[in-house]
């Protein structure tokens, strides 16, 4: 083998790595508290009201990963060099490099890259994109659900029968709710329900497949000492 030169760069900045470990814990508690709104029956919890705490739970929870993912947003296009999106995205001439990437791994000397290579910007864009998808889904299914802000006060506004005053709509209790609206309503976040739980599927399998190498090259690090 050759010489090998080390040199030292900050690449990760402060607010990056913040963003990092807030996501982390929120998402990995949005997915427990998930498991537990799943298997409620199985772990004996009861009744609507009890239905109804976990998903407070589970969007106020929310509300910290969509407000971190906002400022992740943001911070693309402020922060450091290594966290712009200029330098993450996929653009012009993007397929070349990737090509150039993998036939250099081919080769048996992969360039080497300060920051993510291009499978690794590939993989941090498509895991950004489902977290979009997750918090819009989200969002949604909070305001159609139990009527939780953002869109909340506009669900109730719209279900509500003439002369009932939105604030009197209660989640899972159809008084003072227009049948037909209510139909509509069910229509409509069923499908967004459902796209919630298989993006949050995918990201679950992505957070797997994710960490199991870096498990398996820990206990292999780890073992003879
Ligand atoms: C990585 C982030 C997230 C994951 C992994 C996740 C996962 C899930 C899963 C698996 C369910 C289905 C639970 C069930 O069927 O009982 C669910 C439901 C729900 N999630 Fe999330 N979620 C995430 C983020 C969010 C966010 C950001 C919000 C809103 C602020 C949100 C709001 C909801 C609501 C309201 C439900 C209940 C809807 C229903 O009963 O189908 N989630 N979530």
């Amino acid at each position: 083998m050759g010489n090998v030169t080390f040199s030292e760069h900050k690449v990760w900045d402060l607010p990056t790595r913040i963003f990092h470990w807030v996501n982390f814990i929120s998402v990995i508690s949005l997915i427990f508290i998930a498991l537990i709104m799943m298997y409620k029956n199985e772990l004996g919890i009861a009744g609507v009201d009890a239905k109804i705490a976990l998903k407070e739970i589970h969007v106020t929870v929310g509300y910290i990963f969509v407000l971190n993912l906002v400022w992740r947003l943001v911070w693309g296009f402020v922060g450091n060099k290594y966290a712009r999106w200029r330098n993450i995205l996929p653009g012009r001439g993007f397929v070349k490099t990737v090509q150039g990437y993998l036939n250099s791994v081919t080769d048996g000397s992969p360039q080497q890259y300060v920051g993510h290579n291009p499978l690794g910007r590939l993989a941090v864009s498509a895991i950004i994109l489902l977290l979009i998808v997750i918090s819009l889904t989200g969002l949604t299914r909070a305001g159609t659900d139990i009527y939780y802000p953002p869109f909340g006060s506009f669900v109730k506004g719209y279900i509500a029968e003439q002369g009932v005053a939105p604030e009197a709509i209660a989640p899972y209790d159809p008084k003072g709710t227009d049948e037909t609206k209510m139909k509509f309503l069910k229509a409509f976040k069923s499908p967004i329900g459902k796209l919630h739980k298989y993006f949050a599927y995918t990201l679950m399998f992505i957070i797997v497949i994710h960490t199991l190498p870096a498990m398996e090259s820990e206990a292999k690090a780890g073992s003879p000492r």
